[in-house]
């Protein structure tokens, strides 16, 4: 048995930055933001109530009434995510508790921008193994509390948000997935843990934001994106073109139109919604199935491709038929 996605569901906060209103803190201006990312504003969390745990619980609770399934019936929560509020409990046990999901096995996974699709991939991989039939799979992050809002180049790419996805096992769906990791290249995007209590320690006790090398990251993205697409699509034996759909990782518009270019195809087989939410990480993939879904754009049968890459340095991508 395979995953098949059967409902999905997404949570932006209220609070809209357009690129003025970052102009307005910092060095910048919609022209440079607009015209490198395509980014135009991004939601951020404004409150102490909003945070990693609330976003996640919301998206999770629309994906479950869109699939329509109980919190009861679930097997398993993997919650994809590296701005978790807590060290533990994972947000993963968190948003079961607050879901009352009370069967199911929960936890998080750490791979980035990759991370939902390390999600969907595990998940997958349970399934084909028979020990699950239902899972709730959740992208969400808080990377505003990360990120150095005293570096331009960084801080005006990211945005808040959740993504989720309910999947249940079926003979459909999934067809095909890859994943990979390159450790040795991780420099290119880090963020440090923050404290180190332990008295025998010297700490620095300065705090640690996330660092990017801008450059680094793009030429990897447009580099390995491609090359993932190219090899799951010759895993299958399917041209480029026979994919409906390709929802990918929502860092740049640039790199979104530069593998389209790459894979000889049109820009509107590749829906986008970096412009109103920038790089959310995690969440990008999912809260970009869920707005297509919800526009009524997806179809019995089509073919999805999902795809996207980040820290570690991580990518992934899974063909799935909707
Ligand atoms: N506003 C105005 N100027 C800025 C700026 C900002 N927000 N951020 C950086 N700059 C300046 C820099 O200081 C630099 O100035 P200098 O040349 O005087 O030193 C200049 O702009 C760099 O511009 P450019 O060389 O055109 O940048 P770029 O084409 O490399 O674009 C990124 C920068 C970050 C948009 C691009 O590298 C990128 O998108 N990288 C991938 C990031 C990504 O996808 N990360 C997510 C991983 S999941």
């Amino acid at each position: 048995m395979r995953a098949k996605i059967i409902g999905t569901g997404s949570f932006l906060p209220k609070k809209i930055a357009t690129n003025n209103d970052l102009s307005a803190l910092m060095d910048t201006s919609d022209e440079w933001i607009k015209s490198r990312t395509g980014i135009c504003e991004r939601h951020l969390v404004s409150s102490q109530s909003e945070n990693t745990l609330s976003m996640a619980v919301n998206a999770g609770k629309s994906a479950l009434e869109n699939a329509g399934l109980l919190p009861e019936e679930i097997d398993l929560i993997l919650v994809a995510t590296v701005s978790s509020d807590y060290i533990t409990p994972s947000t993963a046990c968190m948003v079961q508790k607050e879901l009352h999901a009370v069967h199911a096995a929960a936890f998080d996974i750490n791979a980035a921008c990759s991370g939902f699709l390390f999600a969907l991939n595990t998940a997958d991989a349970y399934f084909q193994a028979g020990i699950y039939r239902t899972a709730l799979i959740i992208g969400v992050e808080t990377l505003s509390k990360l990120v150095d809002w005293n570096d331009r180049s960084t801080c005006v790419l990211f945005g808040d948000g959740a993504g989720a996805a309910v999947l249940k096992a079926s003979q459909d769906g999934m067809i095909a997935s890859l994943q990979g990791s390159n450790g040795a290249k991780g420099d290119a995007l880090v963020c440090k843990s923050r404290t180190n209590n332990n008295p025998y320690i010297s700490t620095d006790a300065s705090p640690s934001y996330l660092y990017m090398d801008g450059k680094e990251i793009f030429k990897f993205a447009v580099k390995k994106e491609p090359e993932c697409i190219q090899e799951l699509l010759a895993q299958t034996g399917l041209a480029p073109s026979d994919i409906t759909w390709y929802l990918l990782h929502q860092a740049n518009q640039r790199i979104i139109a530069s593998i389209a270019k790459k894979l000889k195809l049109p820009l509107d087989k590749f829906p986008s919604n970096v412009h109103h939410c920038g790089n959310t990480s995690a969440a990008s993939i999912p809260i970009l199935l869920d707005e297509v879904h919800r526009a009524g754009k997806l179809k019995e049968g089509d073919l999805l491709l999902l795809s996207g890459f980040g820290a570690g340095l991580t990518w992934g991508a899974a063909l799935l038929k909707w």
